[in-house]
C-alpha cells in the first residue's frame, strides 16, 4: 500500500487548515484500504485539523517534535503531547529544519528515537543540496543521513519507519526530476536500510517515499517505479482538488501493482 503525506509547512491560518482538512476529507472515500493518507499541519493547527477530519481515514502527522520527553525546553512541543493530540506520524530532519534552524544529525537521531518512544512513525527526510549534487556527492550524502538517523536505534517490537527522499534543490522549485534518478536514490536508501536493520526487518518495516515538486501531473512517473512507496507533497497538498487527485493516482498505481 502506498503512502501519501501532505506537508502543509507554515502556509495556513488555523481556519484555512480546518477548511482544507474538511475539503480533503469530503473529497475522499469514507474508507481507504488501498492507500494511506497523512496530513501534517503546523503544531497550532493539529487539534483543530484532527477535529475537522472527523471520522475520515486521513491520519494526523506533525512536522517536528522535541528530542526530549519533557522539561525546561521553552518553545518546544513534546512527543507525548503530540501523541495526546492523536498524531501518528512525524516528519523529522526536513531540509528546511536542517538549514533554517541547523538541526544536526545527532539531534535528528534523538528525535527518531523519541518518536518511537511515543509510538509514532518517524518520517525521516533526507536529500542532497544542489551543490552536493554538482560535486557528485548525492549517494554519499543520502547514505550518511540515513545511517546517522537510524544506526544504533533501540527499535520497539512493533514499529514502522519511513524515509522521504527529498532532493533539497527540487523542493518548491517546480523542477521535474527524472523518476529514474529518484528511483536510483531510493534504491541506495533501501540498501542502506537493509544493511542497518537486516534485509528482512528493513523490507517489513521501512517505506521509502519521494518528495520534491510532486503534483498530479508528475506523480504517475514516480509511482510507476516499484521502489518508490509513496510521496511527500508540499505545495500541491495545499489544494484539496490537487491533493486528492494525487491520492487517487496513488490508489490506481497500487491497483496496477
Ligand atoms: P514541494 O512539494 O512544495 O516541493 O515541497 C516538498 C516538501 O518539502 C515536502 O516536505
Amino acid at each position: 500500500m502506498r503512502t501519501v503525506i501532505g506537508n502543509w509547512k507554515m502556509q495556513l491560518t488555523i481556519a484555512e487548515a480546518e477548511q482544507l482538512a474538511k475539503d480533503v476529507a469530503a473529497a475522499l472515500p469514507k474508507r481507504l484500504t488501498d492507500v494511506r493518507v497523512v496530513v501534517c499541519p503546523s503544531y497550532a493547527a493539529l487539534a483543530p485539523v484532527r477535529d475537522a477530519l472527523g471520522g475520515s481515514p486521513v491520519v494526523l502527522g506533525a512536522q517536528d517534535l522535541c528530542h526530549e520527553e519533557k522539561g525546561a525546553y521553552t518553545g518546544e512541543v513534546s512527543g507525548r503531547e503530540l501523541a495526546d493530540i492523536g498524531v501518528k506520524f512525524v516528519l523529522i530532519g526536513h531540509s528546511e529544519r536542517r538549514s533554517h534552524v541547523h538541526e544536526d544529525e545527532a539531534l535528528i537521531h534523538a528525535k527518531v528515537q523519541r518518536a518511537f518512544k511515543n509510538k509514532m512513525t518517524p518520517v525521516l527526510c533526507v536529500g542532497e543540496t544542489r551543490d552536493e549534487l554538482d560535486k557528485g556527492l548525492r549517494d554519499v550524502v543520502v547514505e550518511r543521513q540515513v545511517r546517522a538517523a537510524f544506526e544504533k536505534l533501540e527499535l520497539p517490537a512493533r514499529c514502522e519507519m519511513i524515509v522521504a527522499y527529498e532532493p533539497v534543490w527540487v523542493i518548491g522549485s517546480g523542477t521535474d526530476v527524472d523518476p529514474e534518478d529518484a528511483a536510483r536514490s531510493h534504491y541506495i536508501i533501501r540498501e542502506t536500510l537493509r544493511d542497518i536493520f537486516t534485509p528482512e526487518t528493513a523490507d517489513r518495516r521501512c517505506r521509502v517515499i519521494y518528495g520534491g515538486s510532486v503534483d498530479k501531473g508528475n506523480i504517475a512517473g514516480f509511482l510507476s517505479r516499484p521502489v518508490i512507496d509513496g510521496v511527500l507533497v508540499g505545495g500541491a497538498s495545499l489544494s484539496a482538488p490537487e491533493f486528492t487527485a494525487i491520492v487517487e493516482a496513488a490508489r490506481t498505481a497500487d491497483a496496477k501493482g
